[in-house]
């Protein structure tokens, strides 16, 4: 039996980084989850420290500690999504105020100690939100860069195009010059684009599979599904939304739902019209060395069927 594998999760929260962090939470055999790490991004950071607390509490997990970290992007204008995850960031269900405290160690400073105190090459970092936090650790901490076992970030898009602007998926597009050094830090990389989870939607039948599970959470996944989808199926006219974050704890915990090819990213910093876009040398056309792991496909109906199954342990 190996041990689980020491993850630390840097999110905002955001229905679709709830419904991630619990599939985390349910898999205590393959995953510890040595902290959770906010970030501003889809709401701004008291939010997201807030929600991340109320996911814990949700799951039944108020033990593991949760760090506010950086409240804007390294070099620009805080931009957030409202739009999709509503006011609070968790639009969909009305759940109890948290009563487990926020760490009050920096969520930077978090990072940087715990790579530093965690045997070199044991911890993976799984950033689902704009990479703000785990840039400016690394920036102020070089040092731990060489002992991240991993980063599996949900970011970027390439031939599914931009969700935030035309060119650009939101993770990214927020704080670009983090993407760019996250990218070009040499760190094992494996991203999760839209290319991939624009493939796993929420589906009636699927979304009904969370809405019948005993106990809260299901219902709860259910609701927040109600609430964010309606923005993707106006938007696309699909059927469904996709679950954006969840697809990295999946890749995780089975990887063989997945496929795609290691190739060179570059993140764009200065495009007029292309800010935020990554570009995924898919064709390995420019002979630029192969920087990350960029996921192509899914197999959605496993991805489900993995989905429903663990957050009926919760
Ligand atoms: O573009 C999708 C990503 O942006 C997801 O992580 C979602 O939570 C938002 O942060
Ligand atoms: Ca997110």
């Amino acid at each position: 039996m190996t041990a689980p594998r020491k993850i630390i999760i840097d999110t905002d929260p955001g229905q679709d980084d709830a419904v991630a962090i619990l599939l985390a939470l349910a898999s205590p055999e393959a995953l510890e989850v040595l902290g959770i790490t906010c970030v501003a991004g889809n709401v701004p950071l008291a939010l997201t420290a807030k929600n991340a607390r109320i996911v814990c509490e949700l799951a039944g997990r108020p033990e593991v500690p949760v760090y506010a970290g950086c409240d804007a992007p390294l070099a620009r204008k805080l931009v957030t999504a409202e739009h999709v995850h509503g006011k609070t960031g968790l639009d969909g269900i009305d759940l109890p105020e948290p009563r487990m405290p926020l760490q009050k160690q920096h969520a930077v400073d978090f990072l940087i100690d715990t790579l530093r105190a965690e045997p070199a090459g044991t911890v993976t970092l799984v950033p689902i939100g704009p990479l703000t936090n785990i840039a400016t650790a690394f920036a102020r901490a070089p040092d731990i860069v060489g002992r991240v076992a991993g980063i599996v970030l949900m970011g970027g898009a390439y031939f599914e195009v931009g969700n935030i602007t035309p060119a650009a998926e939101f993770n990214i597009h927020v704080d670009p010059e983090a993407a760019q050094a996250v990218f070009a830090a040499g760190v094992p990389l494996t991203v999760m684009p839209l290319d991939v989870t624009h493939k796993a939607l929420t589906t009636r039948p699927r979304v009904e599979a969370f809405r019948a599970l005993p106990g809260r959470v299901g219902p709860a996944v259910a609701a927040w599904t109600d609430f964010f989808e309606r923005f993707d199926k106006e938007k696309y006219g699909s059927d469904g939304a996709p679950l954006h974050d969840p697809c990295t704890i999946a890749w995780l915990l089975r990887p063989d739902l997945f496929t795609g090819r290691r190739i060179n990213v570059e993140i764009e910093t200065e495009g007029r019209f292309t800010l935020g876009m990554t570009v995924a040398d898919w064709w390995r056309v420019s002979g630029r060395p192969e920087n990350a792991f960029f996921v192509g496909d899914i197999d959605a109906e496993g991805f489900y069927a993995l989905l429903t199954e663990r957050l009926a342990r919760l």
